[in-house]
């Protein structure tokens, strides 16, 4: 495999934009993939099998396009599909995320940690199995945001619609004295301005994308995949109608791209 391989990256929509704009700025060098499966959003509300069986198609395509490894940016995908697929490709380099819960329990001062994510991820073994490894000593409230992912997906960030939505996940948590809120959905960073506006100070926001991102780079490097670059322009694909997401991506990604479809 060709260290100058692309790097394939995916998401149940355009919320792994967030990881792969860190990957972007770590890792300038790598040319990126990113499939968004915007046709099928939310996948919080689906079922682990049909999550899988997405990761398995959209991995097909990636690796199609010569993928020297995969990024799985979405927290619901990789509980219940990065362990199918590491078990299918198990020399190739996958790397999944989840909610940061580790760096929260360490960071909280009051002693209660909110999570902010989908009814799939917080549903997940995986995530309670992170919750008993991890959260022993802290208490830790979480939160299932219905319809978030949507208002993302169609750039509504900063819109009174968003933000009642927004006010009535986060009331409940900061009710109880939570004072780290772990954003465990890919799409959230994208609203963190209106999160910062509707918190008090006080409360620490976490994400995961940067730390995704130098896990990336350190697994390449172990393995000597690391692009010299020149890096080709990023490509797109939308399994939902490619306008919609060519529409968002100026804002989300911050240039305008062609998106095919898949
Ligand atoms: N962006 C995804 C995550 O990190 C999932 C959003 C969804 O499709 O429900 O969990």
């Amino acid at each position: 495999m060709s260290s100058n391989a692309p790097i394939g990256v995916f998401d149940s929509g355009v919320g792994g934009l967030s990881v792969l704009g860190e990957i972007r700025a770590l890792l300038p060098n790598e040319s990126l993939l990113y499939v968004a499966d915007s046709g099928h959003v939310p996948y919080g509300e689906k079922s682990p099998e049909f999550i899988r069986q997405r990761c398995g198609l959209i991995a097909e395509h990636l690796l199609a396009q010569g993928a020297k490894a995969l990024v799985l940016a979405c927290n619901t995908a990789t509980a219940a599909g990065v362990a199918e697929l590491r078990e299918r490709y198990p020399m190739l380099p996958i790397i999944g995320m989840e909610p940061a819960v580790k760096p929260a329990a360490a960071a909280t001062r009051s002693g209660v940690v909110g999570v902010l994510a989908t009814t799939g991820t917080l549903k997940s073994a995986k995530f309670a199995a992170l919750l008993d490894r991890f959260a022993s000593d802290v208490r830790v409230i979480t939160q299932p945001c219905p319809g978030l992912v949507e208002c993302i997906e169609a750039g509504e960030l900063d819109t009174p619609a968003t933000a009642a939505l927004l006010q009535g996940f986060v009331r409940p948590l900061l009710d109880e004295g939570c004072d780290t809120l772990i954003l465990g959905c890919t799409h959230y960073p994208f609203i963190k301005p209106l999160l910062r506006r509707l918190l008090p100070e006080s409360v620490s926001l976490i994400d995961t994308g940067a730390a995704v991102a130098r896990h990336l780079q350190r697994l390449l490097g172990e393995r000597d995949l690391l692009a010299q670059g020149p890096a080709q322009a990023a490509r797109f694909w939308s399994s939902a109608t490619p306008a919609a997401m060519q529409a968002v991506l100026p804002q989300l990604w911050g240039e305008t791209a062609q998106v095919a479809q898949i």
